[in-house]
């Protein structure tokens, strides 16, 4: 049987090294988003690793050396569950500062990290389950989190590579933690969860699908949601983008029975929202 041209496109891009580790469904997508709109074939595969390095690659300019970075984290926090690597935090949570450099999402929250965290936890009743969706490295934050020790941690990206080694540093510090590969475009997650974080996710959507941070939003089911947006741009540009997000945020919110708390910080804005679902 012959290949479809989509088929052909998917199976061209999933055999190169930058995209081989995506999921394949939004390849797929993507692809036939493109193979729609350009003229050949050549340049449909062009513009889906375009569009593929904007949502994911564009974050990873340095890719972590995951090999390296168990080594680092294996130094740290041992074998030792959490909360007793974490009675000596330090050490653990430098190691952790020094990888969430390498995914340009994280490494903007660097300089807010204590104070982010604190005040969104000072907000939240006991949380037990937590999803953290389009995650890039942010599950590395765990060691700041005031959870119990027994919270269920899902971890969720369209990087394989990325999900194994979240899932190797969950292991390693005694998180109940799990990784799950997906695009949250076409599947969204509906389980229910106490805590979902969409940490400067939806723009990136929308970048694929004008309709995607909507029909998420539509499906999700968290008690809380932690919806944010960068606060300045990858070039470090931030003219306009807090009023712009505030925005945005707003037409989501419309409509949707949400009670919202506003968190300005210097590089993220955050909205806090309870959904009484
Ligand atoms: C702007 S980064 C945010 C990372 C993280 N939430 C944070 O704030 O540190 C966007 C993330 O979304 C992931 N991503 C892009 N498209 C996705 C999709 N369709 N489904 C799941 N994750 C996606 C990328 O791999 C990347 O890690």
């Amino acid at each position: 049987m012959q290949m479809s041209d989509l088929e052909w496109l998917t199976a061209q891009i999933l055999a190169s090294t930058k995209y081989r580790e995506i999921v394949p469904e939004l390849v797929q997508r993507i692809g036939a988003q493109e193979l729609d709109k350009r003229r050949s074939l050549k340049e449909a595969v062009k513009a889906t690793k375009n569009k593929l390095h904007q949502v994911g690659g564009a974050y990873q300019q340095t890719k972590l050396n995951y090999e390296k970075s168990l080594e680092l984290l294996r130094e740290t926090a041992c074998t030792e569950p959490v909360e007793v690597a974490v009675s000596n935090p330090n050490e653990l949570r430098a190691s952790c500062r020094q990888l969430m450099q390498a995914h340009a999402s994280t490494r903007e929250r660097l300089p807010i990290l204590d104070e982010f965290y604190e005040t969104i936890f000072a907000n939240l009743p006991p949380i037990h389950t937590v999803l953290d969706l389009a995650c890039g490295l942010n599950p590395l934050v765990y060691p700041w989190l005031p959870l119990p020790g027994d919270v269920q941690f899902t971890a969720v990206d369209i990087y394989s590579d990325m999900l194994t080694f979240i899932q190797e540093f969950f292991e390693l510090t005694g998180v109940n933690g799990r990784t799950q590969q997906r695009d949250i475009i076409g599947n969204p997650p509906t389980e229910p969860y106490d805590l979902i974080l969409l940490l400067k996710t939806l723009p990136c959507l929308e970048q694929v699908d004008k309709n995607a941070a909507v029909n998420l939003l539509d499906k999700l089911n968290g008690r809380y949601l932690l919806i944010s947006y960068p606060a300045q741009s990858l070039g470090g540009r931030s003219k306009g983008m807090v009023e712009n997000y505030t925005q945005q945020f707003e037409a989501l919110a419309n409509g949707r029975n949400w009670q919202v708390q506003r968190f300005e910080f210097a590089t993220e804005l955050a909205f806090l929202v309870q959904t009484n679902r």
